[in-house]
């Protein structure tokens, strides 16, 4: 079983800095509410298989959230929330439901299509669905001022604008966004257009989308939140689910595939490394493909990045195993120890193989020095209000003068990452903040560490693929990093940015910029 102790996964690096927040935290007990049981609960298989192919126009999906039961243990039905998909109209592709797991279905369509989708809130509590990475209207995008009341439905619709790539969706209530993504609400939104599928990739069942999520469980059924300290740091598990599933195994062909590895964890980083030493090739990243491939040693995925991955499986006798894990790094205030990830078994000889493109897409970025101005947003602790941006907390339809974009225009966000901050203790805490903005995709043009940062930044840091459009960056301690992105104006109105670490997104770590 892919199971470590807590005491595994929470090690304490510096220990004098973390204690004083750690006595600080309150002990406390919080299981997600039991549920009453919905659907039967079936046994677990593998991956889901990936189907490819174009959509016409006008696809027309129902999404419920459910309170629902499935076996993410063999033998205990867990209690889980869910969203569930119904396909109202339009090709059979757009919405592939997966089996034994609580993921949503996975969304596909191709660039230039419209979506018609109607959510519908069976929860006991207000939701709201956000397309994580997708350029839509303001009103589209699952702002919590949208959330809706159980019960009642809200009604989406817009075009898919974005480049080929993988996307996802997620609930976005505020203050409700973590215990209910962690209760099971996720799922893939993939978008293909004309440019990739000319490239050949692979696809079919050689095209694999792989979530990586942490969870805790007790008798089978999840837990969240056991003390005051989780909400400080962010939500970490001690068991990993792929896909929905422990102990996750991927059978494969011995040819190339494309995989999409997607960080749906509240909190948890990963540094992924083959336990053969073998490099990555990585083909995409947040926001579609690279232009051309690249390799790292190792691959460093934060919460709610993406990252494409082409492995082939071809030199690989039929029989073997291939381990992926998450090697140990720091982070800041905690290490993280090494930990088994999923098995890849060779499980038959392929027919055939792809070859891969040495030039993947046109990136079309724009150049730093067409900047118009820059901004610095500092990640910052404050006393008693706990994580803050520029030392403010979310409010729901507050703009701050330095938050208000002019439509049109090309600008430097810097993120300052002081690492240090004040814990609830009045103990200093580093800690790194994936930080994610609504709306049109960045590209990351300067990182830069401090002394103090240099060497838990060291253990990740060749992980970091910069080279792609990105809706969500890193920022570890005592770094700073500077994104540079378009408003078009396309879309005006108020788009959240936010740290992507839900615990901390969930206590106020999130503002509305106002493009106007
Ligand atoms: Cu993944 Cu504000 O979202
Ligand atoms: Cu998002
Ligand atoms: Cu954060």
């Amino acid at each position: 079983m892919t199971k470590l102790t807590r005491r595994h996964f929470l090690q304490l690096a510096g220990a004098g800095t973390a204690t004083a927040v750690l006595a600080a935290c309150q002990p406390r007990t919080q299981l997600i509410p039991t549920l009453t049981p919905g659907s039967t609960a079936v046994s677990p298989t593998a991956a889901p298989t990936a189907v490819s192919g174009n959509i016409p126009a006008d696809t027309e999906i129902l999404l419920r959230a459910i309170k629902d039961q499935v076996n993410i243990f063999p033998d205990t039905a867990a209690n889980v929330w869910r969203i569930q998909g119904e396909l109202l109209q339009g090709n059979a592709n757009a919405l592939q439901t997966l089996p034994d797991t609580y993921l949503g279905p996975i969304l596909r369509g191709h660039k230039g299509q419209k979506m018609r989708i109607r959510f519908e809130n069976e929860l006991d509590e207000e939701s709201i669905i956000h397309w994580h990475g997708l350029d839509v209207p303001a009103d589209m995008d699952g702002h919590p001022q949208y959330a809706v009341a159980t019960g009642q439905s809200y009604q989406y619709e817009f075009e898919l604008r974005n480049r080929a790539g993988t996307y996802w969706y997620h609930p976005h209530p505020h203050g409700r966004t973590g215990p209910q993504v962690y209760a099971g609400m996720a799922g893939f939104f993939i978008v293909s257009d004309d440019e990739e599928q000319a490239l050949e990739l692979p696809g079919g069942e050689y095209d694999v989308p792989l979530v990586l999520q942490d969870r805790r469980f007790n008798n089978g059924q999840l837990v969240y939140m056991e003390g005051g300290m989780d909400q400080m740091t962010g939500f970490l598990g001690d068991t990993l689910l792929v896909n929905g599933q422990p102990d996750f195994t991927l059978p494969v062909a011995s040819r190339a595939y494309r995989l999409r590895l997607l960080n749906g964890s509240n909190s948890r980083i990963y540094k992924l490394g083959w336990e053969d030493g073998a490099p990555f090739t990585v083909i995409g990243t947040d926001g579609g493909l690279l232009e051309k491939p690249v390799e790292r040693p190792y691959l460093t995925l934060a919460p709610a990045e993406r990252l494409e991955i082409w492995v082939d499986f071809s030199d690989r006798p039929v029989g073997s195993e291939l381990n992926l894990v998450s090697l140990p790094f720091n982070s800041g205030s905690f290490n993280s120890p090494q930990f088994p990830v999923l098995t890849v078994r060779v499980a038959r000889e392929a027919g055939d193989n792809a070859t891969l493109p040495e030039r993947l897409s046109d990136p079309g970025f724009f150049s730093p020095a067409d900047a118009e101005r820059s901004r610095e947003v500092n990640l910052q602790m404050s006393m008693g209000r706990g994580w803050t941006l520029n030392g403010r907390t979310f409010e729901m339809t507050a703009v701050a003068a330095s938050e208000r974009v002019p439509a049109g225009s090309l600008e430097i966000w810097e993120f300052v990452n002081g690492g240090g901050g004040m814990g609830m203790g009045g103990g200093m805490m580093s800690l790194p903040h994936p930080m994610h903005m609504h709306g049109e995709s960045f590209k990351v043009i300067e990182r830069q560490i401090s002394r103090s940062g240099q060497a838990a930044w060291n253990t990740l840091s060749e992980g970091f693929v910069d080279e792609g459009w990105k809706d969500t960056v890193l920022v570890m301690p005592g770094e700073r990093v500077k994104v540079l992105r378009r408003f078009s104006g396309d879309f005006p109105g108020l788009f959240l940015y936010h740290c992507h670490n839900l615990e901390h997104e969930d206590m106020g770590m999130m503002r509305n910029l106002e493009i106007a």
